[in-house]
């Protein structure tokens, strides 16, 4: 039973595919994330070798088995790791294909040099499909990264990850066009998030777990959270207004 109450829904956004029962990042999380509904989903993209294959982690050795820098390995090699839940690792196609309009997919371009990559991808995903580029965002930490894919394929919306509280908190991000701003739990406040709301941005939170931060989160006028716990979110916005 939940004394939690939110002030107001939050989107809700499948963390690296926000599964309890599966590895993160696989098509099986994600599909356990669109089987109940949530918004969005988000996973983290690498070119690896000239694929786009989706995982988290820089190195092997915790969803991954076996050691090493992931930028170091075959594609063909990767592709034929299983993974704890038996999985195995999936390609940003694969993902485009199962998701496909069932949900907002929040693509995170996590290793150096994958935005053309991305473009192309889901360019032709979206050709092929017949589908549109609306349901896409692309986010980065990496922001020169993220101001190509914007030159490449502008079409497709854009969000701002940030660490910490910037000098001149949501101001000098104008150059990317971004759709959504995406600061992290760890420092947020309530200047942030207005300041960003100011500039035009949604303002999505990452990475929101427990009843208390939900509510929190809500309180301060986020518009959506990135979360390990989807289920936990939805029950709290079936039962909030
Ligand atoms: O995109 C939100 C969040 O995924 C960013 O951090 O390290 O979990 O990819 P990380
Ligand atoms: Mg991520």
């Amino acid at each position: 039973m939940t004394h939690t109450t939110l002030a107001k829904p939050l989107l809700c956004i499948a963390h690296r595919g926000g599964s309890q029962q599966f590895s993160e990042n696989t098509l099986a999380a994600f599909e356990e994330s669109l089987n109940i509904g949530v918004d969005a989903i988000e996973l983290d993209v690498w070119n690896l070798g000239g694929e786009l294959l989706i995982a988290h982690d820089r190195r092997l050795g915790k969803t991954l088995p076996g050691g090493g820098r992931l930028i170091d390995q075959q594609p063909h090699q990767l592709k034929e790791l299983i993974l704890a839940c038996g999985n195995r690792i999936a390609s940003l196609t694969e993902a485009l294909q199962l998701i496909g309009d069932r949900a907002t997919l929040n693509i995170e371009l996590k290793s150096p040099d994958c935005a053309e990559l991305v473009a192309a991808t889901l360019e032709s995903f979206v050709r092929d499909s017949g589908l549109g580029f609306d349901q896409y965002v692309v986010s980065s930490f990496d922001h020169p990264q993220l101001y190509r894919f914007k030159q490449r394929l502008p079409q497709v919306k854009r969000g701002i990850l940030v660490e910490g509280i910037p000098l001149h908190y949501a101001a000098g991000f104008d150059e990317l066009d971004a759709y959504t701003f995406h600061p992290s739990i760890n420092f947020i406040n309530a200047e942030l998030v207005n300041d960003a709301h100011r500039r035009g941005y949604k303002v999505w939170v990452y990475t929101v777990n427990e009843e208390d931060d939900m509510q929190l989160m809500s309180e301060l006028g986020v518009d959506g959270i990135f979360t390990d716990y989807p289920k936990r979110l939805m029950t709290l916005n079936a039962q909030c207004c």
